[in-house]
């Protein structure tokens, strides 16, 4: 699939004030707020490698509002600082006068490093281009520079203001690694080779279980098997009832809950659902069948271990895996196995798999194996989207930017 955007080989980057959207949000130890795994740091280099010779201000998040990694980026800019040659400096400030200075004072070969995009309440909207650029993070913002790049492949799937709205202002280019991944992703959209399993896992409901529909009605997959608290959403579609811990957020979820259900009736057992669960109980990991879940006490963190295996022999038995989102919460000890178990069965298949997510390829990295798959997204809602056949709003943003400044170009 071509696309059409302009790249950095389009423009004059040299001594250029440069915004460059990168997507280096990464799991984090919420006790020590240290970065636990730096693939998403490392894989920022090379682009940052390729603007040397600019002078280049980082745009990034990490988390949302909320959310105990919702933290500031200076351990970022400190990761970042110890894998780049280039000076980088770090600005606690977004968008006001510290940020401002400090980003008119970047010198040619400096990275400067914003503060977590996302401490502006303006960058967690989503809307059409056109109304966030006239956000104050747009309009405060924009002026000072001369290109914008997006290279936060990530965060496409996201029509926020530091995705959609600053391109609608600034001359725009794709950067490197969001084109490599569009690359490479393309090759997915053919045919893939049969039987083909996707799984999708993870707690960001409301991104990964209306993809299923697509996924499963394009034929992309011949069956989605489900973890994490997707794998919960379809169970209480199913009508499996949780104990209090779960049942707390799934009341909240009833859009997710009513769209797993249309898609259960659609597609029955084409969607596989955890059997069994591994919870946290007085301390420790106990196993328990989904039908006695309710009147559990534990907290659910895993999947169970029947269904680690259920999943691994699917896994064995397909030629194309598609993966995102961990099975349960693999940071805590004791509740890794089943995040491991399918991630080995998909290293050690000879299909062709791809693994795609901030935690689940971060994991796959920890594990020593990151170079056992077919390709490893830095993207996981972004890349499940893509591969739905969704138009994501960052590269239609992209798209129509570079047609607007083609136009400019003509007439002038
Ligand atoms: C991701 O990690 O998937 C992207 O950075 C998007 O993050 P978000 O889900 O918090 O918007
Ligand atoms: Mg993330």
């Amino acid at each position: 699939m071509e696309f059409d955007y302009l790249k950095l080989s389009d423009f004059d980057i040299i001594d250029r004030k440069i915004l460059l959207r990168l997507d280096i949000n990464s799991p984090m130890d919420l006790k020590t707020n240290r970065i636990l795994d730096n693939s998403r740091i490392l894989a920022a280099k090379p682009s940052l490698d390729a603007l040397r010779e600019a002078r280049v201000v980082v745009m990034a998040h990490q988390s949302r509002p909320g959310k105990g990694d919702f933290t500031s980026l200076q351990p970022h800019a400190d990761l970042l600082k110890s894998v780049c040659s280039q000076p980088v400096r770090f600005v606690e400030d977004v968008m006001g006068p510290s940020a401002k200075l400090a980003i008119s004072e970047t010198k040619r070969g400096e990275i400067l490093v914003l503060d977590n995009v996302r401490f502006c309440s303006e960058e967690t909207l989503e809307d059409k281009g056109e109304k966030l650029a006239k956000t104050n993070l747009v309009s405060r913002l924009a002026p000072l520079f001369d290109l914008y790049v997006n290279d936060a492949f990530a965060s496409a799937h996201r029509s926020q203001a530091s995705m959609v709205g600053f391109p609608q202002v600034l001359p725009s280019a794709a950067g490197p690694l969001l084109d490599k991944e569009l690359d490479a992703l393309s090759k997915l959209l053919g045919e893939p080779n049969r039987p083909s399993t996707y799984l999708l896992g993870g707690a960001k409901i409301d991104d990964k279980v209306p993809v299923i529909d697509n996924i499963l009605a394009t034929g992309k997959a011949d069956q989605v098997l489900v973890g994490g608290n997707v794998g919960k959403v379809f169970l209480r579609a199913a009508g499996q009832k949780f104990n209090e811990s779960d049942e707390s957020w799934l009341t909240d979820a009833t859009d997710p809950i009513q769209k797993a259900g249309s898609m259960l009736r659609k597609y029955g057992n084409r969607i596989i659902a955890p059997i069994d669960f591994g919870t946290l109980t007085d301390g420790k990991r106990c196993e328990v069948a989904a039908r006695d879940i309710a009147k559990s006490t534990g907290n659910v963190l895993d999947i169970g271990s029947e269904t680690s295996r259920m999943f691994a022999q699917t896994i064995g038995g397909s030629k194309t895996v598609v993966a995102s989102g961990p099975m349960g919460v693999f940071e805590q000890t004791g509740f890794e196995s089943g995040t491991r178990l399918i991630l080995e069965a998909m290293a050690s298949s000879e299909a062709f798999t791809v693994i795609g997510g901030g935690h689940l390829a971060g994991y796959a990295s920890m594990l020593g194996f990151a170079d056992r798959f077919s390709h490893v997204s830095t993207a996981g809602g972004a890349m499940m989207s893509m591969l739905a056949g969704e138009k994501l709003p960052a590269i239609a943003a992209l798209e129509e930017a570079s047609r607007r400044y083609r136009e400019t170009r003509k007439a002038s």
